[in-house]
Formats: C-alpha cells, sequence, structure tokens
C-alpha cells in the first residue's frame, strides 16, 4: 500500500440503513472511525417482514443523516474521504438503488473514486477488518437472509461449498419464535427459552444430513415444529411454559446438529488445501447463538482448526465491512463509475449454482 486511504461506506440492502469510516494506515491495521446503523424494525414489525417499498423510503431518508452522524463521529469532513464504498447487491432492489444512487453523488461530487461492494463479501471479510485474519478461511455466513459456507481466498475469491436449499436459520428461529408466541427477533427468545427446556422430548428432522454435500434445508423445521405445537394444544388445551421451552429445546438441537456436521464437511473440504493456519470465521445474527457457537468450538477443536466470530455489532449488518471489502477492492485496483448498477442478486462464487429459495429479507445470493 502506497498511501494511507480513508473510506466512506454506506449499507442499505435490507432493513438496516448504515454508514461507515474504516482507514487504512500504512503498515497498521484498519480502523474503524465510525460505524453508524439506523435499524428500520419498527417500521416492519407489524407486516410480519421485511416490506421493500418502505424499506426503500427509510434507506433515501436515512442514508445522508448516518453519513454525517459518521462524519461527525470520526471528526472529519468530506474532504477527508478518499473514496466511497457501497453495496451494490444482493439485497432488496429499491433499497440497494438507494444506497448506489447516494454513493454515486457522494463520489461525483467530491471527485472521488466509487467503489461496488458485494455485501456477502462485506460479511465474509469482517474477520480480516478485526482481527487481521490470514487467506484463506472457511467461513460460514449464518444469519436471517444467508447461510452458507465459503472458502475466501482473496477480496474476489470465494468458493461456495453449499447453502441452505429454502430458508435461512434466522428466519426459521424468527417463525418458531411467532409460532410459540414468543417476542421477535426469534434467536435470542427461543435460545432463552431453549435453555430451560428438555431437547429429547421431541425429536424434529435433520434436513439433508443423508446427502453427502454441504448443503442444508430448515424450511421443514417450522412446519414439524406447527404440528408438534398442535399435537400439544389438541391434548392439553394449551401449551404451558415447559412445552414452550422443550419445543425450542428440540428445535435448537435440530439446526445445531444440522449446522455442526455440515460445518464438518465444509471443514474436510477446506482441509484438502492444506491452509498453514486453519481457521473457521462465523459472521451473521445467528452466530450469537450459544448453542451453535459451542457447538462449532467443539468441532474445530477436534479437527485443529481455529475458531473465531467478529464482535456481534460487526457479524450483523454494517457498513464498516462494506468500507473495508471496498478498501481491499480499492487497493487492488478495482473502480467503478456511473454506470454502477444495483443487483438484487450477485452471487459471489459465479462458478456456483444459484441457490434456491428467497427468505423474507430478499433474495439469497
Ligand atoms: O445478521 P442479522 O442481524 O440480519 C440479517 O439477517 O441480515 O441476523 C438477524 C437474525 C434474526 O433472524 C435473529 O433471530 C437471529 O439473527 N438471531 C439469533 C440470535 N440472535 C439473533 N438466532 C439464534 N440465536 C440467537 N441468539
Ligand atoms: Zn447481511
Amino acid at each position: 500500500m502506497t498511501q494511507d486511504l480513508t473510506i466512506l461506506g454506506l449499507e442499505s440492502s435490507c432493513d438496516d440503513t448504515a454508514a461507515a469510516i474504516v482507514r487504512q494506515r500504512r503498515g497498521a491495521a484498519p480502523e474503524i472511525l465510525a460505524s453508524i446503523v439506523h435499524g428500520q424494525s419498527d417500521l416492519h414489525a407489524a407486516f410480519g417482514g421485511v416490506v421493500p417499498e418502505i424499506a426503500a423510503r427509510a434507506h433515501a431518508e436515512k442514508l445522508d443523516i448516518c453519513v454525517e452522524e459518521a462524519l461527525a463521529t470520526s471528526n472529519l469532513t468530506l474532504k477527508d474521504i478518499d473514496a466511497v464504498a457501497v453495496t451494490a447487491g444482493p439485497g432488496l432492489i429499491g433499497g440497494v438503488l438507494s444506497g448506489v444512487m447516494c454513493a454515486k453523488g457522494l463520489s461525483a461530487g467530491l471527485g472521488v473514486p466509487l467503489v461496488g461492494v458485494n455485501h456477502l463479501a462485506g460479511h465474509a471479510l469482517t474477520p480480516r477488518l478485526t482481527d487481521q485474519v490470514a487467506y484463506p478461511y472457511l467461513m460460514l455466513l449464518v444469519s436471517g437472509g444467508h447461510c452458507q459456507f465459503l472458502i475466501v481466498r482473496g477480496a474476489e475469491d470465494f468458493s461456495r461449498l453449499g447453502g441452505t436449499i429454502d430458508d435461512a436459520p434466522g428466519e426459521a428461529f424468527d417463525k418458531t419464535a411467532r409460532l410459540l408466541g414468543l417476542a421477535q427477533p426469534g434467536g435470542p427468545a427461543v435460545q432463552a427459552a431453549a435453555e430451560r427446556g428438555d431437547a429429547t422430548r421431541f425429536r424434529f428432522p435433520r434436513p439433508l444430513l443423508d446427502r453427502p454435500d454441504c448443503d442444508m434445508s430448515f424450511s421443514g423445521l417450522k412446519t414439524a415444529l406447527l404440528r408438534a405445537r398442535d399435537a400439544v394444544i389438541a391434548e392439553k388445551s394449551g401449551l404451558t411454559e415447559q412445552d414452550r421451552a422443550d419445543l425450542c429445546a428440540g428445535f435448537q438441537a435440530a439446526i445445531v446438529d444440522v449446522l455442526a456436521e455440515k460445518t464438518r464437511r465444509a471443514l474436510a473440504l477446506y482441509l484438502d488445501e492444506n491452509p498453514s493456519a486453519p481457521m473457521l470465521a462465523v459472521a451473521g445474527g445467528v452466530a450469537a447463538n450459544t448453542a451453535i457457537r459451542a457447538r462449532l468450538e467443539t468441532v474445530c477443536a477436534e479437527l485443529d482448526v481455529t475458531f473465531t466470530a467478529p464482535p456481534l455489532s460487526l457479524c450483523t449488518d454494517n457498513a464498516a465491512m462494506i468500507a473495508y471489502a471496498g478498501l481491499e477492492r480499492f487497493q487492488t485496483g478495482a473502480r467503478d463509475d456511473m454506470t454502477l448498477a444495483a443487483r438484487p442478486r450477485w452471487p459471489l462464487d459465479k462458478a456456483a449454482p444459484a441457490m434456491l429459495g428467497s427468505g423474507k429479507k430478499g433474495a439469497k445470493a
């Protein structure tokens, strides 16, 4: 690297509007000077999922506020920005467009380069931002909108080993919470109930474990849970706290088993490449789940693989990861111009077949 770089990043692909400033000084670790996130959950709460049109309008209203807050937090002005990085996909088209248009305006107005970033690359490169992890590493991206295994070899070099063919695990947690009358987002509520439950009372399916690949399926779990819930209600005319806890424990145990077994398979493929210091990194909101984390740590320990998870605020959607992924692209010479398009679908690994399904949070890459 020949110069210090200060990058402004924008993120608006789903239901978080975010702006961040990341600085890379010569020979030093990258630094997050500001990371501002304005969530929209209140706007969508009544609808049971993200409403794309509402999301896009809210992004358009909030983006410049986020940029102002990021500049104020880092004590900088727009003149200090060397390049603008923006999520150009995948995600909800209206939201992505809001971000791309805002970034184009800033880039043209300031006369600085524009760099389009794949949202998934932002997640996948986060361990390099937080811990300077060396390539290649294995990433499990597991959130409300994504679930995939990636070998990360470079800023633009990803191999997708497999992923969900329908729902993402976060969606399954959220739907389970809804079916049991627990609070949204469902992950933390289901986890808390599961800790008080008996995981052996209900046995839920572990889909696709009979297939040798790294693909997963979570949509059948909610149907199984619904049937089990209805059977209890039919028998006892209602659900007790213990019934809820046992249902949550059984559900979570199924998710943990599937993720652990598929992680084992993904690690085997990754380890075939003989990385010198093998590492599994997780990102995404579901990575907050303590049972999932504990099991993944066990799998890694058995195989002598280091396990790492970025802090939760950088695991979930944010713009620091976009600024950082933009920075890595910028350093490889990548530049975009006013033709940069918003791409609702944008697979990281062009060689891998397209994933099926599209969850509440929009199209999966
Ligand atoms: O990454 P994220 O903030 O947003 C996107 O999906 O893009 O992830 C949110 C998801 C929600 O579905 C939420 O229920 C889930 O992460 N989640 C959890 C936990 N905390 C959040 N799932 C399981 N266990 C948790 N502790
Ligand atoms: Zn995301």
